[in-house]
């Protein structure tokens, strides 16, 4: 018996090596695959180490490519390396080999992939259609002997579907101007001008380079906010129609490393008009794309089908204040579900709005319970014992006081969230969610607003195993926190008072 045992499994084995890819590799040989303590179950993580911003968001001949900073000998930061995974349906993931290796010219920062259909950089031969990632090269050696022109911009490019990659041999192809901090290149199609255009974070603003082979850039002009100096990294720039209209605007995201809503780094963007030069905000503020304290580096895909008509992106679900210390041992790090982003207007005012991608609504169980509520409501449910992940949507017309859920598991910690009404903000409280003392700043209390506060509230909930998203009002305020729970939740408790209230529990299920 036991020898059929051992044949069948070398058979599997050997199937397997050369058959399977990486990833069914490892799920064969782990029967623990992607059950740790703490390990996201509906979200992107990596299998080993360390994890920090999404990179080169580019869709592909059917498949949406997602790379990574990736550091493979640690799970602290470290010589970076473009970790590689792909989904056909932004839910399931397949992790692929490491794409880009650290090299003579550096580290392999963040930076962006696009599909060259008219071969503009001529990387393609005939038949072939190449993809082309540009990256931050850091050079670790010129950073610590004090130069301040240690960060460059580079390209390779890849004809087999992104399965493998050859860096240019004309890099770095832009150098450094003298900025210390000059990275994290976005590369778009214009359409409108028919040219390459990248931004990139230069310290404390956005610069915009323009190209027409993807080898040769010719710097454009520079965005920023008077007097603001906090440093910017991983910017993005894209057209938006705006909801309902035939209007288009022109959104600029980036990243901001200090002093975001709660503390720490957050993703922040504006809304203007660009003309193939330059960048023109709206009179309006900066705004934040994700209230919470995890979401960090939100960047969006390229090569999205213009029919399809879909903006979609995904961010870090970390923050540097504490993503090196966070109590996860085999890995760190794990990505936002992606989010599908809207522009939409009230009066002169524009709002990016994100919400889960309709495709994340596959995880649903059949086991869909709905309560209709009295309108003050004060109650506790089982959660359906399932794996611990959940989605929650609420209805409260007119709210008339404080709203709180809050989840609890049997050991009393518990994670609250809801809607503060007489300060019209959502909030997520994650001070008894578990282990909190790793780092002073994780534990916390933290808020976020819709720009146009209405009279009914509305909220998406999505909880994994260490996280929560909230996206309340259709996505016009999301807010995104990790906890580190000793327990899974195993009851919630609704408090609210509103003239209508509806409450929906949602069992899902894993993705790995
Ligand atoms: C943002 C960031 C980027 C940089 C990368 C390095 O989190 O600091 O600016 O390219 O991480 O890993």
């Amino acid at each position: 018996m036991k020898n059929i045992f051992l044949f069948g499994y070398t058979i599997i084995l050997f199937f397997c090596l050369f058959s399977c890819s990486p990833d069914t590799q490892v799920k064969e040989e782990n029967s623990n695959y992607y059950t740790e303590q703490y390990r996201p179950q509906v979200h992107f993580s990596p299998q080993a180490k360390w994890m920090n911003d999404p990179n080169g968001l580019v869709y592909h001949e059917g498949e949406y490519h997602l790379f990574y900073q990736y550091y493979p000998d640690s799970t602290v930061w470290g010589p970076m390396h473009w970790g590689h995974a792909i989904s056909i349906d932004l839910v399931h993931w397949e992790h692929l080999p490491i794409a880009l290796y650290p090299d003579s010219l550096g580290y392999i920062f963040s930076g962006s992939a696009v599909v060259d259909i008219d071969n503009t950089a001529g990387f393609a031969k005939d038949g072939e259609t190449a993809m082309v990632a540009m990256f931050t090269h850091h050079d670790i050696e010129g950073e610590q002997a004090g130069t301040l022109d240690f960060q460059t911009q580079s390209i390779a490019y890849s004809t087999d579907r992104g399965r493998t990659w050859t860096k240019y041999e004309g890099n770095p192809v832009i150098p450094n101007p003298g900025i210390k901090d000059f990275r994290d290149p976005k590369v778009i199609w214009d359409n409108e001008r028919s040219q390459w255009v990248m931004v990139l974070a230069a310290y404390d603003k956005a610069m915009f380079y323009t190209s027409s082979n993807l080898k040769e850039w010719t710097y454009a002009s520079s965005f920023g906010i008077e007097g603001d100096q906090r440093l910017w990294e991983c910017p993005d720039l894209f057209p938006m129609k705006v909801e309902g209209s035939d209007e288009s605007k022109w959104v600029l995201i980036t990243s901001i490393q200090k002093e975001g809503p709660n503390g720490g780094t957050a993703t922040s963007y504006f809304v203007g008009d660009f003309d193939g030069q330059n960048f023109i905000s709206d009179p309006e503020k900066q705004e934040w794309l994700d209230y919470g304290k995890d979401n960090y580096a939100f960047v969006t895909w390229s090569g999205i089908p213009d029919s399809l008509n879909r903006k979609i992106g995904i961010g870090w679900m970390s923050n540097w204040q504490y993503a090196q210390v966070v109590p996860s041992k085999k890995w760190r790090g794990a990505m936002t579900v992606p989010r599908e982003l809207k522009l939409i207007q009230d009066g002169n005012l524009y709002r990016l709005t994100n919400v889960p991608v309709q495709e994340f609504k596959s995880l649903e169980r059949s086991s869909i319970e709905v309560f209709n509520l009295p309108e003050i409501a004060m109650n506790t449910y089982e959660l359906p014992k399932g794996n611990g992940l959940y989605r929650f949507k609420l209805r409260c017309d007119e709210p008339m006081s404080t709203m709180r859920i809050r989840l609890r598991n049997s050991v009393g910690e518990w994670l609250e969230f809801g809607y503060f009404a007489n300060a019209e903000y959502y909030f997520i409280d994650r001070r008894n969610a578990g282990k909190d003392d790793f780092q002073a700043d994780f534990r916390g209390y933290h808020t976020g607003y819709a720009l146009y506060p209405k009279d009914d509230i509305l909220m998406d909930i999505i909880i994994d195993h260490s996280s929560i998203e909230l996206f309340a009002d259709n996505g016009q305020c999301a807010m995104t926190d990790i906890f580190f729970l000793t327990e899974p939740f195993d009851r919630v408790e609704l408090v609210a008072a509103c003239a209508d209230l509806e409450f929906e529990v949602i069992d899902l299920d894993g993705i790995w």
